[in-house]
């Protein structure tokens, strides 16, 4: 079969990552690439076969045509790039996390993607670590009883991190929507960060099956001591009448069940052994429109809805309705409203990574 072309647009990390993954695939060819660094695109285009190379991701995607749209470039951008993609007449737009900043992208997003008719993932690829899975599976295999929490906490801020907490937790769950979110937000020093966050976001959310969720991201969340890596102190799990199961990013997984009692394993988040995976379920839903994405825009738009109705009650106080019925700029909601008080941090090492005294 004729590999799918790839058009990558943005090649630091995570862009690379994604070019490296495709071109590994017999399933898909790079065919262009595409950075407003010059240098960083050249090294980049030695890496990667020769595709072509331009500046504007837009002209490019209208001269190659590639059958997949991929953008890595930070979170502010998204708009114009899901535009590009349409215009190119992309059949599957493929991005990085988080969604969207504000409900208001979020919404233009997701109906120029429905208008287009084209299929869109977002990259939440820890998931196939063994970890993540073994969590699942033993959640899914009823293990826990009657399911009534699920949870995730990071140290690492708000728009880097709550979108994957939300995300695998709500996987987890089975995707059952959010019904409403509550939270609270403090400290303002990470609104400078090219991942614009309040320093400190907690919150609740009611599914429509009845389970809680639970979320605590930055300054504020608490040390998991059990790993080094401080990006990889993420707690996600489940709880039921007869037990829970979690991982830890960088620190395996334990459960404690009435019928299995104590069990526990390694898993540590790796690119390399996450994207390939995320690759090939591309391709495979490229080929057979039953075989859809398991990071599928739609699952990852109801993790996105929770992500800006917690920081919208954040702003605003009380509990905010989901689905999210009118369009808002949850960025601007925080700043305006945040009290100038400081994060207070729960580690010294979330002191340090805050630039805090
Ligand atoms: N899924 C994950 O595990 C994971 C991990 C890290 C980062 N991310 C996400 O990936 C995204 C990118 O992060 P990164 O660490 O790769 O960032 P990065 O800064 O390394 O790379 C971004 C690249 O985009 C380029 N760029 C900026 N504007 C552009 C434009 N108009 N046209 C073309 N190129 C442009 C920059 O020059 C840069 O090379 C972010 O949204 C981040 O949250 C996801």
């Amino acid at each position: 079969m004729h590999p799918y072309s790839v058009l990558v647009v943005g090649m630091g990390k995570r862009g690379m990552h994604h070019a490296a993954a495709f071109n590994a695939n017999p399933r898909f060819r790079v065919t262009g690439i595409c950075d407003i660094d010059a240098a960083r695109l050249e090294a980049a285009a030695a890496k990667l076969g020769g595709p072509q190379t331009g500046t504007d991701a837009a002209a490019l995607a209208k001269a190659l045509k590639p059958d997949v749209f991929c953008f890595c470039t930070l979170p502010h951008l998204r708009t114009p790039f899901i535009r590009a993609a349409v215009e190119g007449g992309a059949k599957l737009i493929a991005f990085e996390k988080p969604v969207a900043l504000t409900s208001a992208e979020l919404f233009t997003i997701r109906h120029l993607i429905k208008q287009a008719g084209a299929k869109a993932v977002v990259s939440h690829q820890h998931r196939y670590g063994k970890h993540y899975q073994k969590v699942k599976e033993i959640v899914a295999s009823g293990a826990l009883g009657r399911v009534h929490t699920v949870y995730g906490t990071a140290t690492g801020w708000m728009t880097h991190m709550l979108s994957h907490l939300i995300d695998y937790s709500s996987w987890f769950n089975d995707y059952a929507p959010g019904v409403w979110a509550m939270a609270q937000a403090a400290g303002g020093t990470k609104f400078a960060d090219n991942h614009p966050s309040p320093d400190y976001l907690a919150g609740f959310v009611q599914f429509a099956n009845g389970v809680r969720g639970i979320y605590e991201c930055g300054a504020g969340a608490p040390d998991q001591p059990e790993v080094g890596k401080w990006w990889g102190k993420n707690r996600i799990g489940a709880q039921g009448t007869d037990g829970f199961a979690e991982l830890l990013t960088n620190g395996g997984w334990r459960a404690v069940t009435r019928s299995g009692g104590a069990q526990s394993g390694e898993g540590a988040m790796n690119y390399d052994a996450d994207m390939p995976p995320y690759i090939q379920e591309m391709a495979d839903w490229l080929d057979d429109d039953q075989k859809v994405h398991t990071c599928n825009l739609e699952h990852a738009a109801l993790g996105a809805e929770i992500m800006l109705a917690l920081q919208r009650s954040a702003a605003e106080g009380g509990q905010v309705a989901l689905p999210l019925t009118s369009a808002a700029d949850e960025q601007a909601l925080l700043k305006a409203k945040l009290s100038d008080k400081p994060v207070l941090v729960s580690c010294e090492q979330n002191r340090k990574e805050f630039g805090l005294r």
